[in-house]
């Protein structure tokens, strides 16, 4: 099929979420869910429901409550295992539009010693695990990993049984990073004109950015004659990450008469689907990253300044506001209400219950008292801080610091335990942040290491609103880290709400709590003791 419609497949919640200390809550999972699908893709990988029941629960929450009709098909991972496939199909069944996205090997590296399986085995099991696929759900994708590393003649022996078998979608991925646009370009071209029945099967690309050439790759394979890309937003993933998803959507839009192919994306949703993707994972964007990094449409030069200033195209090929960014500022005045308030956020894209207009607009008019222009930058942290949050374990409900030097830095803090009691410490550090850590450490009492600490300023001025986001891990597993973010005109509240909410996340995970709210703070929290 080769039509002039390039299928866009997200894979952010899935092989994003494999990046190195990404891990999302799967409430976390939903809201991004639903942003990424208000980005307009064709297909959300939602993840991998094989990996732990928590993966299965993520997969299938998003199947419900985003796979509705006017929905994106929800496609869940499954190895080439009937397992896997059966935990697949369970997650994404109830999608209006479901898939399944089985893959195996086929480099005679990854088959020597990570299979150890022959050629004939390979293909004996594509043939019967697509089948077996194929009789759940009428939407396979099947991938052949390391094909860039695979022999071209065998990767269409094993595609052909796939199609055979039933695969509807023939994914090609660039697993290691390791192939270059001229000849991913050809490998596609081959496979297509070589794999009996091509023409009735989507051909898919998926690269990853270990050279850096993970976009040019994908192009290539698209001006080759793939109809879908497998993406990620801000391009994270494994290692050095997947092909970013604005990059190819706003080549393929920029470049139209290069390539003459459209998407169905909504760019003006790329800058807060980044910015989502960044907060909720705490993976940040570096300030030079194409489309999203925070310089991408600054001109600092002189020379660029004053072409720009005479007339835009002279140094911008895209403008900002293409891809969402505005500058539009929402000033509170006597006569703004709650009314205007909504009508704003309803304007930005966000669909928000009562209840989070409440607890939102109660923010905002406190960020207000303090700031004197909020914008929508201000206006989307204080929605992910107040109404994005992940339940929360331990509850904060003040906190005091004194600092300066010389002295001891001080902070006391209250916190509502999971059992309900308030609790109260005060401890001495080596400065406030740290000092407020250590206050909630000796109510929290799990052991842990801070693993990162970051400060942005959500907008300029020395009134901004600052994002703290910090990443910890417990002592006792040093791989997986867990991240957190808080937003407050004060920099250590903000320091403070980032770190509880990561610790709420670690603690969550290692399941000594059970909390039978969501975000709800006066509702019943049962301990459990584990043995
Ligand atoms: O990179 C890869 O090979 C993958 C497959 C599972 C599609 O992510
Ligand atoms: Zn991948």
């Amino acid at each position: 099929m080769s039509d002039g419609k390039v299928r866009i497949f997200d894979t952010t919640l899935r092989d994003g979420e494999q990046s190195p200390g990404a891990s999302l809550t799967s409430a976390e999972k939903l809201v991004l869910a639903r942003q990424i699908a208000d980005l307009g893709v064709d297909v959300m990988e939602a993840g991998f429901p094989a990996a732990s029941e928590d993966d299965w629960q993520a997969v299938r929450r998003i199947a419900v409550e985003v796979g509705t009709v006017t929905g994106p098909i929800i496609c869940g991972l499954a190895r080439a295992h009937k397992g896997d496939i059966e935990r697949a199909w369970t997650a994404v069944k109830e999608a209006h539009h479901p898939r399944i996205h089985t893959f195996l090997a086929t480099s005679d590296i990854h088959m020597e010693h990570k299979l150890r399986m022959t050629r004939e085995e390979v293909v004996a099991k594509v043939r019967e695990m697509v089948g077996y696929a194929r009789s759940l759900c009428p939407d396979i994708e099947f991938s052949t990993e390391d094909a860039c590393r695979s022999q071209p003649e065998f990767l269409v022996e094993v595609l052909t049984a796939a199609i055979e078998a039933g695969a509807t979608t023939l994914n090609i991925p660039d697993t290691v990073g390791y192939t270059t646009p001229d000849e991913y370009g050809k490998l596609i071209s081959y496979l297509i004109e070589n794999t009996p029945g091509a023409q009735d099967v989507i051909w898919s690309v998926h690269c990853h950015n270990d050279l850096g050439l993970a976009t040019a790759n994908t192009l290539a394979g698209l001006a080759a004659g793939a109809r879908q890309a497998e993406v990620t937003v801000n391009g994270i993933g494994e290692r050095a990450g997947n092909t970013s998803l604005e990059e190819v959507v706003m080549a393929l839009r920029t470049r139209h008469s290069r390539y003459a192919l459209e998407t169905g994306i909504d760019a003006t949703q790329i800058a807060r689907t980044s910015r989502m993707v960044s907060n909720y994972t705490g993976i940040p964007i570096q300030p030079n990253k194409a489309i999203v990094g925070a310089n991408a449409f600054s001109h600092e030069a002189g020379i660029h300044q004053d072409g720009v200033l005479k007339h835009q195209a002279t140094y911008e090929i895209m403008t900002p506001e293409t891809v969402g960014y505005t500058t539009s500022k929402l000033v509170l005045g006597k006569h703004s209400g709650r009314h205007a308030f909504k009508v704003h956020l309803e304007g930005m894209g966000h669909r928000l219950t009562d209840e989070e207009i409440v607890k939102a607009f109660q923010r905002f008019k406190r960020v207000a008292e303090r700031k004197k222009v909020v914008t929508d930058a201000d206006l989307e942290a204080i929605i992910a801080d107040e109404c994005f949050r992940e339940e929360q374990l331990f509850v904060l409900e003040g906190l005091q610091v004194a600092a300066g030097a010389p002295g001891m830095p001080t902070a006391t803090i209250r916190l509502r335990t999971p059992g309900g009691e308030v609790e109260t410490c005060a401890a001495i550090g080596t400065g406030p942040v740290d000092a407020i850590y250590r206050a909630i450490d000796s109510i929290v009492k799990t052991p842990i290491e801070l693993a990162e600490f970051r400060v942005n300023a959500i907008t300029e001025g020395i009134d901004a609103l600052g994002d703290v986001t910090v990443r910890v891990r417990s002592q006792a597993d040093s791989v997986r880290t867990f991240g957190g973010h808080g937003a407050d005109t004060d920099i250590l509240v903000a320091a403070c709400k980032a770190y509880l909410s990561a610790l709420n996340k670690l603690v969550a995970y290692q399941g000594q709590y059970t909390n039978h709210a969501t975000t709800n703070r006066s509702s019943t929290i049962e301990l459990v003791t584990t043995a």
